[in-house]
């Protein structure tokens, strides 16, 4: 039995900074972001507004989408690296708020993989028959975890939520497989040092600023390049499947070269590319199922489309699915 995505959603703040916005605080300019990254402009949430906020608005559009009534959900899952609390879990928030009455609630933090991670998650659960509806959810308000005057990482992150239902597919459509990898002896080329065990918050980490998001952009730029080449390449033959049975690839949207060496490896024209960095920036666990809503909703992907995801972030770690739609 596999499992099937009935239902996508998605939430953006209203809130746009532009690269010229940020050219006005730190010494950075609008070509340098655009040549290095391809990001135009980002979302950044209002200071009230929450995770779990962003969460609930894609959790409903999704649960639309697929005809699910809230108390039909049987687990919910949230991959975020940004939630509302250090506990509980940001699902729990969503849990309540959307009215999944009979669903358990966890969250996922695999980073920018997260969604990939929750995804495989509740694939398993399903195709086990353990569950029969999970929403899923990717969110991240990194907005509230960046150093403003560090130009190495501000101008990189966005806001915003993308949630799918799953549920058994009942043909041949569905998730075929997903494939999960980490390297940890990598967890410094991004991490959020502070506030956790290891560094426990107080006066002196938050002077230290070690309760921002840390990049060593540029090596890992160079294994997210190395190894997302050859993950989709293993996608596709564990499925006995070539790059021209692809009709998209959904991409985490980190880096517009990171996304074109993929595609160019897998010899994708960008019109099969689901790109979206531009608008949004780096929003972590949430890049992939915004994008995935955004093409499913301009009708870009059909039944019976191959569409193959995949992400690279902090752990390191890193994931994909092949799905036939
Ligand atoms: O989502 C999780 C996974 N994340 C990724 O995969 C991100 C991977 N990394 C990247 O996307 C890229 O490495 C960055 C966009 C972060 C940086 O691009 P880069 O081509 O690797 O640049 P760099 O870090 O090597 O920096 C080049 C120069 C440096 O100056 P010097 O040392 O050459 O004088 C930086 O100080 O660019 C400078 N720089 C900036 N200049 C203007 C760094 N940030 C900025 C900035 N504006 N915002």
């Amino acid at each position: 039995m596999r499992s099937k995505i009935t239902g996508t959603g998605s939430y953006l703040p209203e809130r746009i900074i532009s690269n010229d916005d940020l050219a006005k605080t730190v010494h950075t300019s609008d070509e340098w972001i655009i040549e290095r990254t391809g990001i135009k402009e980002r979302r950044v949430a209002g200071d009230d507004e929450t995770t779990s906020d962003m969460c609930f608005q894609a959790a409903g559009k999704a649960l639309e989408a697929s005809g699910t009534f809230p108390e039909e959900i049987d687990l919910v899952i949230v991959a975020t690296m940004s939630g509302d609390m250090p506990m509980p879990a940001t699902a729990s928030f969503l849990q309540q708020r959307i009215g999944a009455v009979n669903a358990g609630a966890f969250d996922v933090n695999a980073a920018c993989s997260g969604f990939l991670y929750g995804l495989s998650v509740a694939d398993n659960f399903i195709k086990g028959g353990t569950f029969r509806k999970i929403l899923l959810v990717g969110a991240e308000m990194n907005s509230k975890f960046l150093d403003w005057e560090d130009r190495s990482t501000c101008v990189l992150f966005g806001d915003g939520a993308g949630a799918v239902i799953m549920e058994p597919a009942g043909d041949d459509s569905g998730v075929l497989s997903t494939h999960l990898s980490s390297d940890g002896s990598m967890w410094d080329f991004i991490c959020v040092p502070g506030g956790g065990s290891k560094y426990p918050s107080s006066h002196e980490t938050v002077k230290d600023g070690m309760h921002f998001i840390k990049m060593r952009g540029n090596e890992t730029f160079k294994v997210a390049v190395r190894t997302l080449e050859k993950l989709v390449m293993d996608t596709l033959a564990a499925n006995n499947m070539k790059p021209s049975d692809l009709a998209m690839l959904i991409p985490h949207q980190a880096n517009l070269r990171i996304i074109s060496a993929t595609a160019k490896r897998l010899n994708l024209p960008m019109s099969r590319v689901a790109v979206n960095l531009d608008k949004f920036g780096n929003t972590s666990s949430a890049s992939i199922p915004i994008a995935l809503d955004e093409v499913v909703r301009e009708g870009r992907i059909k039944e019976g489309d191959y569409i193959l995801l995949e992400a690279f972030g902090g752990g390191l770690t890193w994931a994909s699915a092949l799905i036939k739609w």
